[in-house]
């Protein structure tokens, strides 16, 4: 069989749900660049059977940078003394909450470095205001911890729980994050699933060192976990950091490991990130158009926003309420439209199954 007949033979079999093995999956991240619109187009069409037309929001607030881990890729980094670290206080956190219900959105996502300061109790308290004042559905995203603290965030009232993966190999996981492991990461992820967290997690794409093999090992550990909302984005390096200089700024790869996770998973959440828009401008667009259906705006207050620098560069700096203006017009443009509901991943598949 041709190459071409091959891969229109297995975009066939993945769209109506043929179960993709790792050869499947290294075959479309290795293809040669011609057939990705291909790929991105069925992805597409899974998207719409499997979740709708709808793009979800989820309205960020990035509440302290302070972080006790020193991960080689983040700006954040303990080691970062670049950084102007900055903590919001718990009437700034339910300001901006308020911020995101009036706004029109339905969920709030709490997001920081590793940051000790805000215990147990402190946080659980603040999952009960923003529940109370606003309604809102509440996702954290705030790192590892021990399970009674994501049990007490889970009986307080938290809905979700982000916590991205990275990479799926255990050896450059360690090299990238150290003092952390790939199984203690991956034990958090289960337990947050067992005590019925919406559990994302996610990855980089572009690391140094990155294989495409590990790429669809990420892809598979996603699948192997039921991850309900899947983070996917390059790597983009940040010049305070030890792997400053060695970022590249193709898009095209990880748009296809959006694509593909869509056709692996069928009914998650997958956000069209920012890392992606930073790098290009229409990547968020892209990635709508490859499986992806979800836009997580920034309502972090402008003087913090600027320190959130994770990476360089980052987009959707600028009022919430533009950004918001932005993407309803981008989003029309694409014959797509904005769902202000919670989005949460659907409990049935729509799609017909092929065992
Ligand atoms: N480039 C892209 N994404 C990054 N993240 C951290 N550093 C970078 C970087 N240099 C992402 C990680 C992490 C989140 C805090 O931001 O995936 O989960
Ligand atoms: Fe901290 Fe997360 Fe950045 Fe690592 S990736 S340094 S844990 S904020």
């Amino acid at each position: 069989m041709s190459m071409s007949d091959r891969i229109q033979k297995l975009l066939l079999q993945a769209e109506i749900g043929k179960p993709m093995t790792r050869e499947d999956i290294l075959e479309l991240l290795k293809m040669p660049g011609e057939y990705s619109v291909d790929l991105f187009e069925t992805a597409d069409r899974v998207r719409q059977n499997d979740v709708g037309g709808d793009i979800y929001l989820r309205g960020i607030i990035e509440f302290s940078n302070f972080c006790q881990r020193n991960c080689l890729y983040c700006g954040l980094r303990k080691a970062n003394d670049k950084l102007d670290r900055y903590r919001m206080t718990d009437d700034e956190i339910l300001k901006t909450a308020r911020d995101i219900k009036s706004a029109g959105l339905s969920t709030v996502v709490l997001q920081s470095g590793e940051d000790p300061y805000y215990t147990t109790t402190r946080i659980c308290t603040l999952i009960h205001a923003i529940k109370e004042e606003t309604g809102l559905v509440i996702t954290l995203s705030l790192g590892e911890r021990p399970a009674q603290d994501y049990q007490a965030f889970a009986e307080a009232g938290a809905n979700r729980y982000l916590l991205k993966h990275e990479t799926a190999s255990p050896e450059l996981y360690h090299y990238l994050r150290p003092g952390c492991r790939l199984d203690r990461r991956i034990s958090c992820l289960k337990t947050l699933k067992a005590l019925g967290f919406e559990t994302g997690t996610g990855n980089m794409v572009g690391l140094p060192g990155q294989t495409h093999e590990i790429l669809a090992d990420d892809l598979l550990l996603m699948k192997m976990l039921d991850a309900d909302m899947l983070g996917i984005g390059p790597f983009i390096a940040h010049p305070d950091t030890p792997l400053a200089g060695i970022g590249q700024d193709d898009i095209e790869l990880t748009l296809r490991v959006i694509a593909i996770a869509r056709l692996l998973t069928r009914n998650t959440n997958i956000p069209a990130t920012t890392a992606l828009a930073t790098l290009h401008p229409h990547g968020r667009l892209q990635a709508l158009q490859a499986g992806a259906n979800v836009v997580m705006p920034d309502f972090t207050p402008s003087q913090y926003k600027t320190r959130y620098d994770i990476y360089p560069g980052r987009a959707d700096v600028g009022s919430a309420t533009d950004i918001l203006k932005t993407l309803e017009k981008d989003v029309h443009s694409i014959g797509r439209k904005i769902g202000y509901q919670a989005g949460h991943r659907p409990t049935r598949r729509t799609s017909k199954v092929i065992h």
